[in-house]
């Protein structure tokens, strides 16, 4: 059970489930309401504090967010955004099952772009501006890769993950390899796009090598750029739609 103080400033949405009616609570009663009513208060005060935040950071009319370099930010440009999209539809049609599903860890610029194939596609993403895309968001900090039961609500649910993480350190990649492990099912595929000096990194925490695919961004980066990954990404671009 939890508890709240209902005071004149407080403007809460009224619980269901609490049985006294307003004109019988003084202004400094005690209103006690059950778990799972308050679970539900909370993620509607939180949805509510994220968009609120994410409109007054100002989206964008396409639905993307101007570039944060604070945090690393540097977007695709509009062939690499397809390109992703193409690989995400290829491997949709050769999996046969109603279940597949994609996530893209810090990669949000696609996002528009990877749903359009797979309606169940997850951005998982640090930058809460993207909580706008409502439930196929999780905001995630690659840093709590080992904290205990991290992003478990996730475990084993994914058949391909697109992973482009903010930082070219080996402790980067190593987190993100354990959280990606954690969220994909056996035997799913992994697409990584970074810069080519994680190259051994990549193969040692994700299992996956160089391929000839190169992301582009919308800006010129400073390093070479690459994308990694455990399946033939070359052969299916190569082929085109
Ligand atoms: C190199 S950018 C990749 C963006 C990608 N090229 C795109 O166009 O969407 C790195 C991404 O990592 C995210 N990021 C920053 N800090 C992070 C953290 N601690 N954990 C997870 N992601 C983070 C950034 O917000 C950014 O979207």
């Amino acid at each position: 059970m939890f508890t709240i103080i209902r005071t004149r400033s407080m403007a809460l949405p009224k619980p269901e489930s609490s049985a006294v009616p307003d004109e019988e609570m003084s202004d400094e009663e005690t209103c006690v309401l059950p778990a799972d009513t308050m679970l539900i208060l909370q993620q509607f005060l939180q949805e509510k504090e994220l968009k609120e935040r994410s409109e007054k950071a100002g989206a964008e009319p396409d639905g993307c967010f101007e570039e944060n370099w604070q945090l690393s930010q540097f977007w695709y440009n509009e062939e690499t955004k397809q390109k992703l999209a193409l690989i995400v539809r290829k491997l949709h049609e050769q999996n046969t099952s109603d279940t597949f599903r994609v996530a893209l860890l810090s990669a949000p610029s696609a996002f528009k772009h990877v749903v359009n194939e797979n309606q169940q596609a997850m951005l998982f993403e640090f930058d809460e501006r993207f909580a706008s895309y409502g439930d196929h968001f999780q905001q995630y900090d690659y840093n709590k890769a080992y904290d205990s039961g991290y992003l478990e609500a996730y475990a084993n649910q994914f058949d391909l993950v697109i992973a482009d993480p903010p930082f070219l350190s080996e402790e980067c990649i190593e987190k993100l390899g354990v959280i990606v492990k954690k969220i994909t099912k056996q035997d799913a595929k992994v697409l990584l796009c970074s810069g080519a000096v994680v190259q051994e990194w990549a193969k040692l925490h994700l299992g996956v090598s160089m391929c000839l695919f190169r992301p582009e961004h919308e800006r010129n980066l400073g390093n070479e750029f690459c994308s990694y990954a455990n399946f033939d990404v070359d052969s299916i671009l190569n082929k085109g739609c």
